[in-house]
């Protein structure tokens, strides 16, 4: 079974009611100064005008060479944009801004610690350490145009200046996330290829200095175990001169960055004018199987996707100060951190740690402290702030003009809560629905021109035609749920997975083609893999994943990566991964495992399968309980029915059980789990009915 083949009980059967919220309407003074005031711009991005609508965004950019065709679609579904054109994406984000911005703070990073001040970063600045970082990247590390090179790094001001280094030299970057573990990097190193990995020594996280360093030792293993040799590991200091970790560098192929870019200081490297579909980056996400997919991003259309959408929807003006508190190492650190922001040449702020450290109060410190008016975050952060300092947001002088919302539904009480307490009634608000493969927004407000609905990310984004189909391909009416699908291609959207086209045909695009051979885009739709309702005045709600992936803080853990964890414990027999509602993070994992014959149920099995979760992905990915049971509630044919156990975990009905080959199990497993949980006080809420819709249907493949 294909990833895109789901069982024919769908989410497009399931009706879901909610009640429709008010619309709230922007504040005047946002309409007055927004970048898209004018009402003229939807009849621009009318499907009438497709593809050339996206004309305007490529416009945005500086080309070296102007493209001869705006959408090239002949080889379905590997879609180019603005072929023939050709551009540098540090130029852009860089280069281009030093004729009047050049004393501009392009970055302003906010060290952890609150004793040590932020770091301004003019553009001219950045444009030296991306320079001689470019240098040193292609005559120390040998890499030219095309070679992919891995980066774990966290936030701090040298992620950007590496990633532009690398666009410059058009070699391709790999960030993967801090928090991820060597394992899970060395994972990715191996299936990109990388003979380069770029890391950092330490980085402040909740009031410790992390050892990260020591994560590049079990990369570069894993990556050998997989086939793949690193020839050198280029480590930045969190403090130059001083070496925050405890494992030694290895002779003749770890450097420290501080010391060998003394070589490369004042050097100028020319940006390469590459091809628009030249790939900028690879962004790695979690999907069915347990092999993580390689997003490839194009130079091209990916940037000026980002630039169209961070001026219209960010509403971003080079005058702004703004703020994503979300981490570069996911998508939306490199389209709304850097890449967007900075080709805009706005001053975009980069917070390294955690956002309650030390105390709630610190984000709306931050902002007022740098005059932040443009603020980013995602509903978990939302949730937690809310929860730790409801009333931290009205004892600091700070003014957003512009909030967004990003990477999870939001609840409408929630979202009033931002609205009214963290933007003091003054902001205006987007709920941005999009996903690593997307390169950008898919559905959102337009800021100045589209009511706020809470709980809706709102009407598609321009030049973006959805449809909800239910699983035969038929559209759903308004009202009902199913699969939403983009008919059109756009420029943001990924080119393939890396080295696996096949998977990315499969994937994304199988499910509602009916001709494999056609050139015809119209046939192509991409399904997004998330169920959606839409309201008659055209806004979405999303209601969530309809694969077996758990979105936990905003974060995409795919099933089979957690369960292929846990069953690195000798052991265990058996795992399956399920999402619980959590009242922070939306979701959280739990993890049920069966043992081999012969051993024994207990407290030390529990923290071995919670470390394996840990060292094989993060600790993002860290259960929030693991349940070891006698057996898994399994179907006749023997596959392990996640639904069942799902709804044991957060207390909904099971369904019908009696015709699984051991329903007795059943009880035995709601009697052990619920007991526990009563006792822990970890009983979860009663649940929306959209949320239990998910939690029956979940892993329904199987
Ligand atoms: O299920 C949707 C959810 O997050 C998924 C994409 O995750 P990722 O690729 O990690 O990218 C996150 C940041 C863009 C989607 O398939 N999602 C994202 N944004 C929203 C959302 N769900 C509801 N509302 C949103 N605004």
């Amino acid at each position: 079974m294909t990833e895109s083949q789901q069982d024919p009980v769908s989410e497009s059967q399931i009706a879901v009611h909610w009640r429709e919220e008010e619309y709230i309407y922007p504040p005047e003074s946002f309409v007055q100064q927004a970048n898209a005031a004018d009402p003229a711009i939807f009849d621009r991005f009318d499907e009438k005008n497709f593809p050339d609508c996206f004309v305007e965004y490529a416009e945005m950019l500086s080309w070296d060479k102007k493209w001869d065709t705006v959408l090239d679609a002949s080889n379905p579904p590997f879609w180019k944009w603005f072929t023939g054109g050709r551009l540098n994406a540090s130029y852009n984000c860089v280069d281009r801004h030093l004729a009047d911005k050049a004393n501009k703070a392009a970055l302003i990073w906010v060290p952890e610690p609150e004793s040590a001040e932020p770091v301004a970063i003019t553009y001219r600045d950045l444009y030296h350490r991306v320079n001689e970082f470019a240098a040193l990247l292609r005559d120390f590390a040998g890499l030219k145009a095309g070679d992919r090179v891995t980066l774990h790094m966290p936030m701090v001001a040298e992620l950007p200046v590496v990633m532009l280094a690398c666009a410059r030299l058009g070699v391709v970057h790999s960030e993967v996330f801090g928090g991820f573990s060597g394992n899970a990097c060395g994972t990715r190193i191996a299936d990109s290829g990388s003979r380069v990995l770029i890391t950092m020594d330490g980085y402040y996280r909740s009031g410790t200095l992390v050892d990260h360093k020591v994560k590049a030792d079990e990369a570069l293993a894993e990556a050998a175990k997989q086939g793949q040799e690193v020839d050198k590991v280029l480590v930045w200091r969190r403090h130059a001169g001083e070496y925050a970790s405890q494992t030694p560098m290895v002779t003749g192929r770890d450097f420290f960055v501080d010391e060998v870019i003394a070589q490369y200081r004042g050097q100028i490297v020319d940006p390469v004018p590459l091809p628009s579909e030249a790939p900028l980056f690879l962004m790695y996400t979690s999907g069915t199987t347990g092999r993580p997919k390689g997003a490839q991003h194009s130079t091209g259309g990916y940037l000026s996707y980002v630039t169209g959408t961070s001026r219209y929807y960010q509403d971003i003006h080079p005058e702004d100060t703004y703020w994503c508190m979300a981490d570069i190492g996911w998508i939306t650190g490199h389209s709304y951190i850097v890449y967007g922001p900075l080709s805009l040449g706005t001053t975009t702020v980069i917070y390294e740690g955690t956002p309650n450290y030390p105390d709630a109060g610190r984000p709306w410190r931050i902002a007022e402290r740098l005059g932040v008016n443009i603020f980013h975050t995602s509903p978990t952060a939302i949730r937690m702030l809310r929860k730790v300092g409801p009333d931290e947001p009205a004892k600091y002088d700070y003014h957003f003009k512009h909030m967004t919302t990003v990477g999870e539904p939001i609840e409408p009480e929630v979202w009033r809560w931002y609205h009214k307490t963290v933007g003091k009634g003054e902001a205006v608000i987007v709920d941005t629905w999009w996903q690593t493969e997307t390169g950008g927004f898919l559905g959102s407000s337009l800021p100045a021109l589209k009511p706020m609905k809470p709980g809706s990310c709102g009407p598609a984004v321009i030049g973006i035609f959805p449809a909800i189909y239910d699983e035969t391909g038929e559209e759903v009416p308004d009202g009902k749920a199913g699969n939403i699908c983009i008919r059109n291609p756009w420029p943001g959207i990924m080119q393939t997975i890396w080295g696996q086209p096949e998977r990315f045909i499969s994937v994304y695009y199988e499910k509602y083609n009916k001709d494999p051979d056609s050139k015809d885009w119209h046939d192509w739709p991409y399904f997004a893999g998330d169920g959606a309702v839409r309201a008659p005045d055209g806004y979405y709600r999303i209601l969530g994943r309809v694969d077996d992936v758990i979105n936990v803080a905003g974060h995409r853990l795919g099933t089979k990566e957690i369960e292929s964890a846990a069953l690195t414990v000798p052991e265990v027999a058996e795992a399956a991964a399920v999402p619980v509602i959590d009242d922070i993070r939306g979701r959280a994992v739990e993890v049920y495992v069966s043992l081999k014959p012969g051993y024994e149920a207990n407290q030390e099995m529990v923290d071995k399968v919670t470390r394996s979760v840990e060292v094989e992905i993060g600790k993002i990915a860290r259960p929030k309980n693991v349940w070891i049971v006698q057996d898994m509630p399994k179907t006749r044919s023997g596959k392990i029915m996640r639904r069942v156990i799902a709804a044991v975990s957060n207390f909904t009905d099971t369904g019908d059980v009696t015709t699984l080959a051991n329903p007795e199990i059943v009880d035995q497993i709601r009697h052990e789990v619920q007991s526990a949980k009563v006792a822990r006080g970890d009983v979860p809420r009663e649940l929306t009915e959209t949320e239990r819709a998910e939690i029956q249907s979940f892993g329904k493949e199987e």
